[in-house]
């Protein structure tokens, strides 16, 4: 029996279980010791109430034989009309039309970031920025492709351009950026688009924080550029957007015109989804579809805003230290030089023990997160206060 030899390539363990088995060995050491996490960023907020009155009606949908349903629609990839059309109408606002058949129902954008590559050949060669989420090296390292980095830096504000020298087949952009908090406009999307068209290569965009985006001039959408329609797929999620870190609800957008190699990705996405997949389940998309409504966007509206200020409590007390970071705006991570030239771990150790707060370690995301870390503003307001309060005082000490 052969097994997956690619496993060896991969560190021992997922980064966030990493900082979670340290997080939990320090709290059990110290039980005394309140220690905030800043570290994962998972969401604090409830659901909003839109989200949870149209749950509990799709749960009575269930109690009565009229109204229960079992699998999804089969023609749709189990994606319900009510859900389809709400998304539709999220992105017409952003002045992008999508087809019904366009989007797929997930149970988040993490799971599709590796299911998507199910539509790609292993010999293919993939480019992803350096720091990066760690989901798309590692699940392209489990297949066995070859991996090239785009640098980004502090020299171009952790945003990396296209090189035309790099032939590259799939492409990573994810925008606003996690770890890094920095985010593209559309000037710099469409150098992505051109290039990618101009490769043959596919840009998979992962849109998980768009609604954090304030600033007109950036993109909510890479289907915002012109030509992406021919070499995009875009990833989104409700978790960031509306607290499904839990529920567990995204969407997946292929357009038709994606074609490579003479296949229709959409229909291979189809195709692959209703073979290994069967749905997110009635009541999840339910809530979900309650999200983009008129009160779901100006409930969800109250809890980005929650977020965003945790965001400028944290950049405030980072000003106030004289520490250099981005993000912070239109991103809910704040991505931070450390002080006094630590490395990210030691940082990560030092804030550990002297100020009981956890983050993420930059190097965590790659070679060029070394000396960074990454705080989220997904915490409680009490609980971020507290951490930059602590963190103040450490460091002016
Ligand atoms: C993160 O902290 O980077 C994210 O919460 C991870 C994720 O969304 O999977």
């Amino acid at each position: 029996m052969n097994i997956n030899e690619h496993f060896k390539e991969l560190k021992e363990n997922y980064l966030f279980a990493t900082v979670g088995a340290k997080f939990a060995a320090y709290q059990k050491a110290h039980p005394e010791r309140k220690v905030i996490k800043l570290s994962i960023g998972d969401v604090t907020r409830p659901l909003a109430p839109v989200v949870i009155e149209a749950m509990h009606r799709a749960v009575d949908d269930m109690a009565h034989r009229e109204t229960f349903k079992g699998y999804g629609p089969d023609q749709t990839c189990y994606g319900y009309d009510v859900l389809l059309d709400s998304i539709r109408n999220s992105y017409a606002r952003k002045g992008v039309s999508l087809g019904a058949d366009e989007i797929f129902i997930s149970d988040g954008a993490k799971s599709d970031c590796g299911n998507i590559l199910d539509l790609f050949s292993a010999d293919n060669t993939v480019l992803v920025p350096d720091p990066v989420y760690p989901v798309y090296l590692d699940t392209n390292l489990m297949a066995g492709r070859r991996i090239l980095f785009a640098d980004a830096n502090a020299s171009n504000g952790f945003l990396p351009l296209p090189d035309d020298g790099v032939r590259a087949d799939i492409i990573y952009i994810c925008s606003p950026n996690n770890p890094t908090g920095a985010a593209y406009n559309r000037e710099q999307l469409k150098l992505w688009v051109d290039y990618a068209n101009r490769m043959g290569a596919v840009i998979l965009y992962d849109a998980a924080y768009e609604y954090f985006v304030t600033d007109p001039a950036l993109a909510r959408s890479i289907f915002e550029v012109e030509g992406a329609r021919t070499c995009a797929i875009e990833l989104c999620s409700y978790s960031k957007t509306a607290g499904f870190t839990g529920v567990r609800c995204g969407y997946t957008v292929v357009p038709r015109e994606l074609v490579r190699g003479g296949m229709r990705l959409n229909r291979m996405w189809a195709r692959r989804q209703s073979t290994k997949f069967n749905g997110v389940s009635y009541i999840t998309q339910m809530g979900a579809a309650a999200v983009f409504t008129e009160e779901g966007e100006r409930q969800i509206a109250e809890n980005l805003g929650y977020y965003r200020n945790n965001a400028r409590i944290i950049s405030e007390c980072l000003d106030g230290l004289g520490i250099w970071y981005t993000g912070g705006k239109n991103s809910p991570y704040i991505w931070l030089k450390c002080p006094g030239g630590m490395e990210s771990w030691a940082f990560f150790d030092y804030l550990l023990e002297n100020a009981n707060v956890v983050g993420t370690p930059g190097s965590g995301f790659g070679r060029n997160g070394e000396g960074y870390f990454r705080l989220t503003a997904f915490g409680t307001e009490e609980n971020t206060r507290e951490a930059c309060r602590r963190i103040a005082a450490l460091l002016q000490s």
